[in-house]
């Protein structure tokens, strides 16, 4: 497995993001916006992700490998004053898919998030026919909570089937990773 560091999302990505998140199997199945706007990354970048920082509500991350491709993004939103429950979010380039990344990528987050970031749950709500992205969030030990129809995401329809997983902190403790920070 390829060495992979997570770093605080700035401008220098705009364009990396731009290129990758326009493909449309990553709008497809994320909440971003689809078709990807023509510089989408950078008015996310300095109109939504800056002030959301600021403000405590939003981090992101790129996910850089050690040959320092860029492969995707990760992060956290709607991040509630307690800090008490936390959406984790995460795509990877599509010429990158099946190597481990998200993976490992979602890994790290999650470790941030809990050992350092002061966390108490992370949850994802992802579309029922994603079943990679499931998949992701099973092997770090989340756990699948609901099962929902869509009324969210107006990007969807009301006939696309969501499932939400969530790990809490006290259950990451448990994990092999969480227990190396205990
Ligand atoms: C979902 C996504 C992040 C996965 O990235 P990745 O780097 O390929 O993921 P990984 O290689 O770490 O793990 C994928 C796992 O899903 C499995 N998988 C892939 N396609 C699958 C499918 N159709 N059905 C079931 N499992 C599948 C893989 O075999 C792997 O599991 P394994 O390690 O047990 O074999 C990537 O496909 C992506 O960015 N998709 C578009 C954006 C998106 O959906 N983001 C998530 C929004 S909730």
């Amino acid at each position: 497995m390829d060495k992979i560091t997570l770093k605080p999302i700035t401008l220098r990505y705009a364009e990396e993001i731009q290129r990758l998140a326009s493909h449309p199997l990553i709008v497809e199945t994320t909440a971003l916006p689809s078709p990807y706007p023509e510089e989408g990354a950078r008015i996310w970048i300095e109109q939504v992700l800056e002030p959301r920082r600021n403000a405590g509500q939003e981090y992101a991350y790129a996910i850089i490998r050690e040959d320092g491709t860029f492969l995707g993004v990760c992060g956290f939103n709607n991040i509630p004053a307690d800090k008490a429950r936390v959406e984790i979010g995460y795509w990877i380039g599509v010429p990158y898919w099946g190597h481990g990344y998200a993976t490992e990528a979602c890994r790290q987050a999650v470790d941030l998030a809990f050992a350092t970031m002061g966390f108490q749950s992370l949850y994802a709500p992802i579309l029922a026919r994603n079943r990679a992205s499931q998949r992701v969030l099973e092997k770090l030990g989340f756990r699948h909570m609901r099962t929902y129809t869509n009324t969210v995401y107006a990007k969807w329809s009301k006939y696309e089937i969501l499932v939400e997983y969530s790990l809490t902190r006290h259950e990451w403790m448990a994990t092999a990773s969480g227990s190396q920070h205990s």
